[in-house]
């Protein structure tokens, strides 16, 4: 069939717009609803076939078109931009306890003229998130102009650094008012910045000049923005939350007129800006309260960070009426949460040995609260970390505690007397513990003492490995029991372990014959362990718990497992080259062999099986959560029977979660659970689903 150049000119420009809205679909369903359709190869050769049809026609290219995101050209400076409505600033509570909210609705009540006799007033609480308010202004729905807030009146234009927001649409739904300004938050997830900062530490141990490492996600956000060069803010990927409106068409000129906050929000999501689950509305102190508590307890498991949270009267009316006092709405308060970074001193540098002999730099600083906790350690990585923090002695550094992770000093401020930091610090040649060479591997950026189990760190770090919790669990044996043996001369060798009696370990300080009886018998009880345990507790590098159980399911008996090849090995679910050659390498050392044939020799056992083919996996890729306690299971039970079934077994409830599993006193993670609409089962509901599905092998615990 013939076409005329007319008809294909034709055929290509609806080609284009076609394209154009089903990319910015899955645009949306990706970045905002985080519920793709598509598979990423799909919307890869969608998006190529754009751009070749863009290059044939560069005249139809225009600034909403999803290629249009990255790639303009450096600026030489950011121009101002006047915003329409003032960017508002809000006052902050400034009693960071939950009861802090009473003092805002009291006010509230009182400027309303509400008597104890009227009804609670309705609010709406957001959380306060962590990053830089930006205000995004869109014409006949299209976006024009992205400007920060600079000083209220006056920002700055950003425009080409927020196109490559992907959560951040282009282009509204016809229903979108001509004139919508959006007032929102930018910001930088923690896994983003995660992985931006291990991107950075290889750049720099590639040896790349100029590159450092970023201190937080909100200051990495806030430098991305203000890069002259969009391309390196394509680099830091940045997320959006809307949570307020600038200028917008008014109802009169056919502009949306909104009675609420809630409905506002409402609106703004279904023209596709994120908005987050966490906004609830809440009646009176009491509820306001109540989200501030619930909020807090999920702040550490939140995939951004927040300060506080942000209550605003729901009813516009009444903001309205409400008004403002210097530029700070009276309607709206910001109530934090403690800060997780604070100032303090440092004390002194130590050195400390892990199991495998790693040594890692630790700073001993005065004691501060940060992040709900008294810190008095922080870590500093490694020596080329801490030479570029360049953290000396008497330095005042910022110490951040976010969540369970570790504290970490993540900048030094100048020093007022530079003459009196303490030098720069350099790994020592000989470990602090056994006096062995330290070395450092080439690529690595680690020290490892050369010790091995003659350095008593790390043979204590062994023992304890092996006898923990997950391992084969000797109960009551803590660091300070394992510190008197190793140091008083009575273990020299993990098996030694087995061999010290009731007499010895009651002679210890702080051992009674009663206590020592106590350890002696969890000795006795550890004895009798699985196969996985064992495997696990005997801390061959890269083999965690679950290679480990792999490894058990897969072999089925340790001779087997101590006599397979690189291959052999390479061939089990989850086990790569490198993990593959760390338990080869670990079987062939001699030293390792004698262990193990003395541990035996102690009456260390565990059943064994012929390996046989692997179980059906019908719960393979289903995520689960398990919360409070639950009536009959133990945590570690469930957690079995579900891994045995194939599921993977989370910590922290997401989007990604795809079944709760709550017992009595479940807190955060199933109000987590419940914000993100995650099924949530019960340990009846459970069992139910375990038994209902085909299994052959053993799913109940015996
Ligand atoms: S509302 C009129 N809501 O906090 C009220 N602000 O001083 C305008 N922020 O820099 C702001 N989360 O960027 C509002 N859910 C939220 C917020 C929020 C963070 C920031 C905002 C501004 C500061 C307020």
């Amino acid at each position: 069939m013939n076409t005329s150049p007319d008809q294909e000119h034709q055929e290509h420009q609806e080609r284009l717009h076609a394209l154009r809205q089903l990319l910015h679909t899955y645009a949306h369903q990706y970045y905002v609803l985080d519920a793709p359709q598509v598979p990423d190869a799909e919307y890869d050769r969608l998006f190529q076939e754009l751009q070749a049809l863009e290059a044939a026609h560069p005249d139809w290219v225009t600034p909403d078109s999803p290629t249009q995101r990255v790639g303009g050209k450096p600026l030489e400076q950011f121009a101002p931009v006047r915003h329409a409505r003032p960017m508002l600033s809000i006052r902050t509570e400034t009693d960071t306890e939950p009861s802090g909210a009473r003092s805002f609705d009291a006010r509230i009540r009182k400027e309303l003229g509400l008597g104890d006799a009227d009804p609670a007033v309705d609010y709406v609480a957001e959380p306060k998130f962590d990053g830089l308010a930006m205000s995004l202004r869109y014409e006949n729905g299209v976006l024009v102009q992205a400007a920060t807030r600079g000083d209220g009146e006056t920002g700055e234009d950003v425009t080409q650094n927020i196109r490559t927001i992907k959560q951040i649409p282009l282009r509204l739904p016809a229903e979108a008012p001509a004139i919508l300004e959006v007032r929102g938050e930018v910001y930088m997830r923690r896994d983003a910045f995660d992985a931006l900062n291990a991107r950075q530490r290889q750049r720099i141990a590639d040896g790349e000049k100029g590159e450092k490492t970023f201190v937080n996600p909100r200051n990495t956000a806030a430098g991305a923005v203000r890069q002259l060069d969009p391309n390196t803010t394509t680099q830091r990927p940045l997320s959006f939350f809307a949570y307020g409106l600038g200028e917008v068409t008014p109802p009169e000129q056919g502009g949306p007129d909104f009675a609420t906050h809630t409905n506002l929000l409402q609106t703004l999501k279904s023209w596709g800006f994120p908005v987050t689950d966490l906004v609830e509305q809440a009646r009176g102190a009491s509820e306001l309260i109540a989200y501030h508590t619930r909020i807090g307890a999920l702040r550490d498991q939140l995939p951004f960070d927040i300060d506080g949270v942000v209550y605003k009267v729901n009813r516009l009316d009444l903001q309205q009426k409400l008004g403002f006092v210097s530029r700070e709405p009276r309607w709206a308060v910001a109530h934090k949460y403690p800060a997780q970074e604070q100032l303090t001193t440092v004390l002194a540098i130590d050195v400390q040995v892990g199991r495998t002999g790693k040594l890692t730099p630790v700073a001993k600083l005065a004691p501060v609260f940060v992040g709900n906790v008294t810190v008095t350690n922080a870590t500093l990585h490694n020596e080329d970390e801490a030479r570029r923090k360049d953290v000396r002695v008497g330095d005042t550094v910022v110490v951040r505690r976010a969540g369970d992770v570790i504290p970490e000093v993540v900048s030094v401020l100048p020093a007022a007397d530079p003459a009196a930091r303490g030098p720069v610090f350099a790994m020592p040649q000989q470990c602090p513990v056994c006096g062995s060479a330290t070395v450092r591997e080439e690529d690595e950026a680690d020290y490892r003492c050369t010790g091995g189990l003659y350095c008593s760190a790390q043979r204590k770090q062994a023992i304890l490995h092996f006898a923990q919790r997950r391992a084969v669990e000797v109960e009551g044996l803590g660091d300070k029991l394992v510190d008197q043996l190793v140091d008083g001369g009575l273990i020299q060798t993990l098996p030694d372990l087995y061999r010290v009696d009731v007499a010895a370990l009651a002679a210890l300080d702080r051992m009674a014959e009663k206590s020592a009886q106590n350890v002696r018998d969890a000795l006795e009880k550890s004895k009798q362990t699985t196969l996985a345990r064992f495997l696990f507790g005997l801390g061959i590098r890269h083999v965690g718990e679950s290679t480990a159980k792999v490894l058990a399911r897969h072999f089925g008996q340790l001779d087997a497992i101590m006599h397979a090849t690189p291959e052999q090995l390479c061939a089990v679910e989850d086990v790569g080259p490198i993990v593959a050659q760390s338990i080869h390498t670990f079987f062939q050392q001699p030293h390792n062999r004698e262990v193990v044939a003395q541990l035996r020799a102690c009456g260390l056992s565990w059943a064994e099986h012929t390996p046989s083919v692997a179980p059906p996996k019908p719960l393979a890729g289903k995520t689960f959560v398990l919360t409070g306690t639950l009536p009959t299971l133990s945590r570690d039970q469930a957690k079995d029977m579900l891994e045995a079934a194939g599921a993977k077994v989370s910590g922290s409830v997401s989007k990604k979660t795809d079944y709760v599993v709550a017992g009595t006193e479940a807190g955060s993670k199933l109000d987590k659970a419940h914000a993100l609409g995650v099924a949530v089962l019960d340990e009846a509901g459970l069992l139910e689903m375990l038994q209902g599905l085909p299994a052959d092998g053993p799913l109940l615990p015996e």
